[in-house]
């Protein structure tokens, strides 16, 4: 028997879904994500969203000067019902849009200017299978009569399976999977459709959002789900299968934002992400699958290179601070006030 390792050092990793937001916050949170991924999909939820390429292109050099030099962001194109094939089919021969985000409108923050129907899009989507441009998707109905539990599994049947079966070739990134049927769907799906994972899908159920009060620090969409869910997103992250990647889904809000009573969905992960991922890695006794979820798999499926360089992480405690100040923006972060058991060395 072999001792269990005190030390891991992997290929840098990329974090393939984050929102960096833009203005103060955006120079307050950039850094976090720079300092451990070497490139990020970047969400174009913001207000207005990224719609065209000239937006793609300013707000992708707003992040540079934010995130420092080492950084790469990668760019999304946010969809509408109106958005031009031709314009998503630039910005990706332009090198400004790596992928494109479908939002159901309303499904969640910033998604109010998101798709009603996929038939509106269908244009944009064979286009994109056309030129080999992924689709990223945030898989929940939006109909107010499905149970909030229940959007994520629902979509997978109305929308998402009609869509891999009417467009095989498309690649299609199924963000933030929060289900057991989500993970089974991408698992016995062909090698087109992937998936990221949440780290706090990985480390919450839904329990976690009431735990002695409301908890809104927890809160973020999808919701997090029942507990055989969270062990089904274990599984399969650290199954070694290179369908399943890392994807944050950072998403910063001031605490005020939080603490209201109509509260703000998102979590802010970045600071201590690789930290909170590889102890799940570590409960799993998965340590060796850990670099593929983070550093190989995701550049694969995006049919990108892998990083030069490596990160080191060393077993040593770290705790999180209960909140950090983003340029002047209190925001709380995941895992505040706990201590993990992996510090991230660089
Ligand atoms: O919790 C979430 N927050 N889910 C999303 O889909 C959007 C994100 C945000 O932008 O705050
Ligand atoms: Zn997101």
């Amino acid at each position: 028997m072999t001792d269990a390792p005190t030390r891991l050092t992997i290929r840098r990793p990329d974090d393939w879904h984050v929102h960096l937001r833009d203005g103060a916050v955006l120079n307050g949170v950039a850094k976090y994500t720079a300092h451990q991924f070497a490139r990020a999909i970047v969400m174009p939820n913001l207000s207005p969203p990224v719609t065209t390429v000239e937006a793609g292109r300013a707000y992708r050099e707003r992040i540079v000067a934010a995130a420092g030099p080492g950084f790469t962001p990668l760019m999304t194109a946010y969809l509408t019902d109106s958005i031009a094939p031709d314009e998503v089919a630039r910005g990706h021969s332009d090198g400004v849009f790596t992928a494109a985000k479908l939002y159901p409108a309303h499904a969640t923050t910033g998604s109010a200017h998101g798709v009603t129907d996929v038939a509106n899009i269908r244009k944009v989507l064979e286009r994109m299978e056309a030129i080999g441009m992924p689709l990223l998707v945030h898989g929940e109905v939006t109909d107010s009569h499905v149970d909030i539990f229940d959007r994520e599994a629902v979509f997978i049947e109305r929308t998402l399976a009609p869509l891999v079966r009417d467009l095989p070739g498309l690649k299609v990134v199924f963000e933030h999977i929060t289900t057991a049927e989500a993970a089974a769907f991408v698992a016995e799906s062909g090698p087109n459709v992937a998936a990221t994972i949440t780290p706090q899908h990985l480390h919450i159920n839904r329990n976690a959002m009431f735990a002695g009060g409301i908890r809104p620090h927890m809160y973020c969409l999808p919701v997090a789900k029942r507990e055989h869910h969270r062990l089904a997103l274990r599984k399969a992250a650290t199954s070694g299968s290179a369908k399943f990647f890392l994807g944050t889904d950072s998403a910063p809000h001031a605490v005020g934002a939080k603490e209201a009573s109509c509260g703000c969905a998102g979590i802010f992960n970045a600071p201590y992400a690789l930290e909170s991922y590889i102890a799940v890695f570590e409960e799993e006794g998965a340590l060796d699958k850990f670099e593929g979820f983070a550093s190989l798999n995701g550049p694969a499926f995006y049919g990108l290179p892998v990083n030069e360089g490596t990160v080191t992480l060393e077993k040593a405690p770290v705790t999180v601070p209960d909140v950090i100040d983003a340029n002047g923006t209190p925001i709380v972060p995941f895992h505040a006030g706990e201590t993990l058991g992996w510090r991230f060395i660089g």
